[in-house]
């Protein structure tokens, strides 16, 4: 069987992506589409602190990538007109770091961290206090000559983001006002971002290419948009005015996708399922082994959007491949 190096596909995102993403964030609550259910609840969250006259509650954003997380903490500043201050989990390697980020946070001030799971314990320490008290206690120097000292802070927000909540602290994790999860997005949601994303970019797609590219999506708006960029490229090349279905489908070729949106890893995962374990059911740590990957990162990374279109169980006993998947892959029982 080919080797299909999981880690390296997976969870990567090249820097033209990147300025798309900035391209196309929404910035109000009515470009932010679907995601009802957490659009309702933050709502109320700010328009009672609103009507108090505090900072709101901090929250903590759970879910796969590309869901609208960082899109929503940077909708919620410009809503409530605090500034955001972002920062990634993992630059705040030492307690000096968010020390100083703490420290210079102004009145109102929203601070974002993102992938919060990869921030260290000792420095996701120093929130405790921020949070409990607005302070922040901090031995400066070393032997005889330590002092202790404490910092007052102004009233801020804090939002964190994770693609592993389980990753998360207790002591953190209770310390949040609100907790939201995001969940995959309904086809006709992800079919009207595409809609509007051609329209920022300025070109003409047809309804049935939108409807092929939400069913490749893993209804997952940055995914969606990544996919309608390509096309575009194509297109492009082609001299075509219009992105068409078989515009669609020969981007899809070439990214190596299908029209469910699964990738090389996918159908790696299903097939060791099938071929080396008989279709299953198979344990997650057998699984594990065999895909030399962490075990949470098949739970949470892998594993949920083949659960959602049916091609694998999770049994008590173990993963099951499903009549689907091998009806998709093509492989007799
Ligand atoms: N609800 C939404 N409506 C429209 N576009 C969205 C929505 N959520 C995300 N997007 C698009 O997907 C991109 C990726 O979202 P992002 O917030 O960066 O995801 P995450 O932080 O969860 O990984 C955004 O730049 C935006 O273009
Ligand atoms: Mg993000």
């Amino acid at each position: 069987m080919k080797k299909v190096n999981i880690k390296k596909t997976r969870n990567q995102k090249p820097k033209d992506d990147q300025s798309l993403d900035a391209v196309l964030r929404p910035f109000s609550w009515n470009d932010y589409i679907g995601q009802k259910r957490i659009k309702k609840g933050l709502k109320i969250i700010l328009e009672a602190a609103n009507k108090r006259n505090e900072p709101f509650d901090h929250l903590l954003f759970y879910g796969q990538p590309g869901l609208g997380k960082t899109t929503l903490a940077h909708l919620i500043a410009a809503e409530s007109k605090s500034n955001l201050r972002v920062v990634s989990g993992p630059s705040l390697s030492r307690i000096g770091d968010l020390a100083a980020i703490l420290s210079n946070l102004e009145e109102k001030d929203i601070l974002f961290i993102d992938e919060a799971h990869r921030v260290p314990r000792p420095v996701e320490e120093l929130f405790y206090s921020a949070i409990d008290e607005r302070k922040i206690h901090l031995t400066l120097g070393k032997g005889p000559s330590a002092r202790a000292i404490s910092l007052d802070l102004p009233y801020f927000t804090l939002i964190c983001a994770t693609t592993r909540v389980n990753l998360i602290s207790p002591p953190l994790r209770s310390r949040f006002g609100a907790i939201f999860r995001f969940d995959y997005y309904e086809k006709q949601d992800i079919e009207a971002i595409v809609e509007r994303s051609a329209k920022i970019l300025g070109f003409e797609i047809a309804s049935e290419a939108v409807s092929a590219i939400a069913r490749a999506s893993r209804f997952t708006p940055r995914l969606a948009n990544r996919l309608l960029k390509r096309s575009r490229d194509f297109a492009e090349m082609r001299n075509l005015k219009i992105i068409d279905k078989e515009i669609v489908s020969e981007t899809f070729k070439i990214l190596e996708i299908d029209e469910m949106g699964l990738e090389s890893y996918d159908r790696h995962l299903l097939k060791m399922i099938i071929e080396k374990f008989g279709g299953g059911p198979v344990g997650v740590n057998a699984l594990t082994a065999a895909l030399g990957e962490e075990k949470g990162v098949i739970e949470e990374v892998y594993e949920p959007y083949l659960i959602k279109i049916g091609f694998l169980q999770r049994t008590p006993i173990g993963r099951m491949a499903t009549e689907e998947t091998y009806k998709w892959l093509n492989i007799a029982r």
